[in-house]
């Protein structure tokens, strides 16, 4: 067995747009995916997902660069002798077969025997939980039942790995919901290798071992989704996983890898946690979670606390966002609500003034870019 079930070495793959230039939409990739991982790609549209799960698959090949999938160098070895199988999100059953029919069709094409197809098909139905449909036809089942013999369709020739390139992206929100914790088990059962292509954050984050995030092309930052979330590297990646104040600053000095940053919007220092090499002078990006701000009467601690005016206080039940200025600048500050009153005193009024600590751990030094 290789060291990882697939592995990309400095990918890149070109395409000539119709107006005749040059795009790289996959530009100097390289993963390494272990056996058994759920590991996902995400990034907004055309930042290269699919095209890197494509050649994956086998059906394109990288321009430079090389994929291994199980340690062995692919090269230009077609989609059918790589241990890996597809699930597209347009999913297109054979509408003119029944359930069965549209599973066992992979089979068929291999030329397994009947018996071991009925064998097969059985145990890839029953791992979707589509036992007993197997004489409907694609038009008889709701779009998540559809999903499934997609999946049981894929699972039946019994892949180390399979690629998901957003397959529940037709689905309704709940659904999809529902779905993403089956798919989560089923992979954990199954323990086969997942590579999940998606460009929602959330289905990312809940279902992921670890994630790639992507945009133009290359891979910002590859980790599990607390690092991500907690520890992002670049403005780019703090702003697309969930929200985040931002402040523009200058480093002050540095002491091992914390940085103090002054703020000329505030006329004021900050330190935190530089989370890549930054040096005195350098131009930053201070991002502070909304949800990582505390809020109090009073000055709570000496350093990074400042004080604001509420603009704007929403209640959205779990929780209350407030708006604060804080000396020309805005910002958002998430509150969970604790305590179950009426009472109109015990939330944030219009013009009242707090204090926000911005406590070191949460207050990320990042480069501007
Ligand atoms: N066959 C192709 N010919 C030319 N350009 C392509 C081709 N396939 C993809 N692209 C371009 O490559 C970029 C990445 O596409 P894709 O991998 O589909 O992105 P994603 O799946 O992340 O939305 C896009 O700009 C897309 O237009
Ligand atoms: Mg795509």
């Amino acid at each position: 067995m290789g060291e990882f079930a697939v592995e990309l070495r400095d990918v890149v793959k070109k395409f000539i747009t119709p107006e005749g230039s040059e795009l790289a939409a996959v530009n100097h990739v390289t993963m390494q995916i272990r056996h058994g991982e759920f590991f996902s790609m995400l990034g907004s549209s055309g930042c290269g997902k699919t095209t890197t799960l494509r050649m994956i698959a086998g059906f394109e090949w990288p321009t430079e660069g090389e994929i291994y999938i199980d340690g062995v160098a692919m090269g230009h070895t077609p989609p059918y002798q790589r241990t890996v199988n597809t699930v597209f999100q347009s999913y297109a059953l054979f509408q003119h077969m029944n359930v069965f029919q549209n599973v066992a069709f992979g089979l068929e094409m291999e030329g397994v025997s009947k018996d071991e197809t009925k064998k097969r098909v059985g145990r890839a139905l029953e791992m979707v939980q589509l036992t007993g449909m197997d004489r409907r036809f694609p038009k008889q089942l709701s779009g998540g039942q559809q999903q499934r013999v997609a999946l049981a369709r894929a699972l039946v020739k019994t892949p180390k790995v399979l690629l998901l390139d957003e397959p529940l992206g037709a689905l309704d929100l709940k659904l999809r919901k529902e779905m993403q914790l089956e798919l989560k088990a089923l992979q954990q059962e199954l323990g086969i290798t997942f590579i999940y292509v998606t460009h929602d954050q959330e289905e990312a984050l809940t279902m992921s071992d670890r994630i790639a995030v992507m945009s133009l092309g290359r891979v910002l930052q590859m980790g599990p989704a607390v690092e991500i979330y907690e520890r992002p590297t670049s403005r780019f990646v703090a702003d697309f996983i969930g929200e985040s104040n931002f402040l523009e600053g200058k480093v002050k000095s540095v002491s091992g890898d914390q940085a103090v940053v002054v703020i000329p919007a505030w006329n004021e220092d900050l330190t935190g946690i530089a989370m890549t090499q930054v040096k005195v002078g350098d131009d930053v990006a201070v991002s502070i979670r909304p949800e990582k701000i505390r809020l109090t009467e009073d000055a709570r601690i000496k350093e990074n606390c400042i004080e604001g005016s509420v603009v704007s206080s929403t209640y959205i039940g779990s929780d209350t966002h407030v708006y604060l200025d804080v000396r020309g600048q805005r910002v958002k500050v998430w509150e969970q609500n604790r305590i179950s009153t009426l009472d109109p005193r015990a939330y944030y009024q219009k013009g009242q003034k707090v204090w926000l600590s911005l406590m070191m751990e949460n207050t990320l030094v990042l480069p501007r870019d």
